[in-house]
């Protein structure tokens, strides 16, 4: 595909040759996977976690997720448990992450991490970024490839929005089919969800075998991405919204609203998942179009409805 982007490149054999040179190089690159785009970069090597930081103007305080091809690749650098191989076994390839012990051992960079004794571990499932780390020699460390902040991409144009030519690589493989991050689970100790997702605690609770608490409603910093403002479309944002303002656009389940320019439905059959996948797009569209101010409609907390009230509760701290 021609595009006017030099830096965004449709996936050949061609490309994906330059992607893994730019990987071994100690550079970085822009990723689809299932849930969101990333930024990936060697989760061995120090200069490029240090690129990875700087490039989203990320707080140092806030650690990585570690992606890796499977289990085997992964061996090294994470002590096994039952909860997690469970979870593994079940999920992965999928859109969860898993926060285990980090072996002594292992080469993955302190910084990466944040200098923690953990490490937050996936296994991603898009087709793109599999066939990219089952030929590297190393795990990539791959946030959301956004700023700090912001919403996550979906696409390749998402990405460029933010970056423009700052990232030498950005690779097109279609819209994100999940929309939102993966759901990121903590099994250092009782499993705990910190951040939800579409792989919800019913489901989690169900291959275990027990009843976990919604501990990711806390308040207490345990994952970065529960900081108080994050997912922000940079604009005003409240939620739980029964009316209107003439001027704000209004986000809602249904399709009641369909002839009211200001009215964006998430999902027209009121399907959670569908509305998860949704939500960013219809954030940046929001913003795009120059609303000053974004209304959301009360969203019910079940299934991925837990993991859109997270995710807009977060984007409604901004001031
Ligand atoms: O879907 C996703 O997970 C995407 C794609 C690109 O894979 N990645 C993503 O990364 O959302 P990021 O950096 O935007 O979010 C990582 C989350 C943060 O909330 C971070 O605090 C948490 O994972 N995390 C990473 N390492 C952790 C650790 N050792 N302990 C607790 N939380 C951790
Ligand atoms: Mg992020």
């Amino acid at each position: 595909m021609k595009n006017s982007y030099s830096n965004i490149f449709t996936f050949n054999k061609k490309n994906l040759k330059k992607t893994i040179n730019c990987l071994n190089n100690g550079d970085v690159a822009a990723l689809p996977t299932e849930t969101v785009y990333g930024i990936g970069g060697n989760a061995y090597k120090k200069s490029s976690i240090k690129k990875i930081f700087k490039l989203k103007g990320r707080p140092k305080s806030n650690p990585l997720i570690i992606h890796y091809f499977n289990l085997d690749k992964a061996k090294n650098d994470i002590v096994l448990n039952d909860y997690f191989l469970k979870l593994y076994k079940n999920f992965c390839p999928g859109p969860i992450t898993f926060v285990l012990k980090k072996k002594a051992k292992s080469k993955i960079q302190p910084l990466a991490s944040a200098k923690l004794k953990t490490i937050a571990v996936r296994f991603p499932k898009h087709k793109i970024i599999r066939s990219i780390l089952k030929k590297i020699n190393f795990p990539l460390a791959m946030p959301s490839a956004n700023k700090s902040n912001k919403v996550s991409p979906i696409n390749a144009l998402d990405v460029f929005e933010d970056f423009k030519n700052k990232i030498k690589i950005i690779i097109n493989g279609g819209r994100s089919k999940i929309g939102i991050e993966s759901t990121v689970i903590d099994l250092t100790n009782f499993p705990t969800i910190l951040r939800p997702g579409i792989i919800n605690k019913n489901s989690i609770e169900k291959v275990l075998k027990l009843k976990m608490k919604q501990k990711f409603e806390n308040k207490k910093i345990k994952s970065p991405g529960m900081m108080k403002r994050h997912y922000s479309p940079g604009i005003p944002v409240l939620i739980n919204q029964n009316k209107h303002d003439k001027k704000s656009a209004f986000m809602y389940l249904g399709n009641k609203y369909k002839n009211n320019k200001n009215f964006f439905s998430m999902s027209k059959r009121s399907n959670l998942d569908e509305a998860a996948y949704n939500l960013y797009k219809i954030f940046r569209i929001i913003k795009k179009k120059g609303y000053k101010k974004i209304q959301i409609n009360k969203i019910p907390k079940i299934g991925a409805g837990i993991a859109i009230n997270d995710r807009i509760k977060k984007a409604s701290n901004f001031k």
